[in-house]
């Protein structure tokens, strides 16, 4: 149960917060919270008469966050880092992992104060929840701050969450470096889940969406799907690849709904595993990823989880990662570092991702 602000209290930052429309708010009223303003119904309603996808889209981004975090969690990830939480919702993902009972660390990250406050008050919870009031475009400040780095076991893997969150930094430096250094940090086996919007099924009307946030001092940048692939770097998309968000899993709650509905890919990229071999760099498969039996929480408050019927979290694709539990040898992050290469003289380039102090601590 640790708490941080990086950017100063609320009192430090000026402004009255109760004028100015604000994405996390925004959002929030989308989906039925009642922390929003008035300045930001009226942002949300002037973006909705637009797009009325909006909504819809806001309740798959919020489907897809909990069918994320089962899915690393049925590959093994233990771990957690929610960059851009907003508001807590009806299920968060301390709420998914089970932490209480299991452990698994959940680090929420964000930089608005409000939501800071809120977070501190609903998601932090217990000895393995943190919440951290940081910009992640400043990263190296966030991954060298004491909270987040005593959160994690060191070198196990971390599933990263960036939803709806990218579309709220506009391209340049600070975020190519922020993603830079976020990927490099993540240790081998670790996921990075991403959700984006995308004009890609509303060329026509994005323009007027984009217009109207910028009408209420909102800038949103809709992406390509080049652009969001590129945001992953090297990590290595799994099946189905960048997909609308609603149709990503075949249990999402939204599979059945057209991709204009979700007016957002979703993607989750690993950290492969890679053995150097003769230079070229090989796929290695450690372990196959173990179907996830999990009731889905239900909460009456929110119509997005009512359903009850088990989820299966049975991924096709190829995953690197085994199991990572608090039994898993420590020899093993040596097989799977992948920072090591042969180079094609013959040169040997030795790892350089930190080997694991200690595994113990993590979740089984
Ligand atoms: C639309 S909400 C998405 C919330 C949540 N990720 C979800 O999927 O439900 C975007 C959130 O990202 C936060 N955010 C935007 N830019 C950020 C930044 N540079 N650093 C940290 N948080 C940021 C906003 O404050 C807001 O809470």
């Amino acid at each position: 149960m640790t708490s941080v602000s990086l950017l100063g209290q609320r009192a430090d930052l000026g402004g009255d917060f109760s004028t100015i429309a604000n994405s996390a708010r925004v959002y929030q009223h989308l989906l039925g919270g009642s922390a929003a303003y008035a300045a930001d119904r009226t942002a949300a309603d002037a973006v909705y008469e637009t797009a009325e996808w909006l909504r819809t889209a806001a309740l798959i981004n919020r489907d897809f966050g909990v069918l994320s975090v089962k899915w690393s969690l049925a590959h093994g990830v233990r771990q957690f880092l929610d960059l851009g939480c907003g508001y807590p919702g009806a299920v968060n993902v301390h709420e998914v992992t089970d932490t209480d009972r299991t452990g698994c660390p959940v680090v929420y990250v964000d930089n608005d104060p409000e939501v800071y406050a809120h977070a501190r008050c609903e998601l932090d919870e217990g000895p393995a929840t943190t919440v951290v009031h940081a910009d992640f475009l400043a990263m190296d400040q966030l991954l060298a701050c004491e909270a987040v780095r005593t959160a994690f076991v060191p070198g196990a893997p971390v599933a990263v969450l960036l939803h709806d969150v990218l579309p709220w930094c506009a391209d340049g430096p600070a975020l190519d470096q922020a993603m830079a250094m976020l990927r490099a940090w993540m240790p081998v086996g670790s996921t990075l889940s991403i959700t984006h919007l995308t004009d890609h099924w509303h060329h026509a009307t994005m323009p007027d969406v984009t217009a109207a946030f910028a009408g209420h001092g909102l800038h949103v940048h809709p992406r390509s799907s080049d652009e969001i692939s590129d945001l992953f770097g090297d990590l290595v998309q799994q099946d189905p690849g960048l997909t609308a968000t609603g149709r990503w899993h075949e249990h999402g709650r939204y599979v059945h709904h057209p991709p204009e509905h979700s007016a957002a890919f979703a993607g989750i990229a690993v950290i492969q595993t890679i053995v150097p071999h003769h230079g070229v760099r090989d796929r290695t498969v450690l372990g196959q990823p173990q179907p996830l039996h999990c009731e889905r929480h239900t909460t009456p408050q929110n119509d997005m989880d009512r359903r009850t019927e088990p989820v299966h979290v049975a991924p096709k694709g190829p995953f690197m990662a085994a199991s990572w539990t608090s039994k898993t040898p420590a020899r093993l992050m040596d097989i799977v570092d992948d920072t090591g290469e042969l180079l094609p003289d013959g040169r040997v380039v030795a790892p350089h991702r930190p080997a694991p102090a200690s595994l113990t601590g993590a979740a089984a």
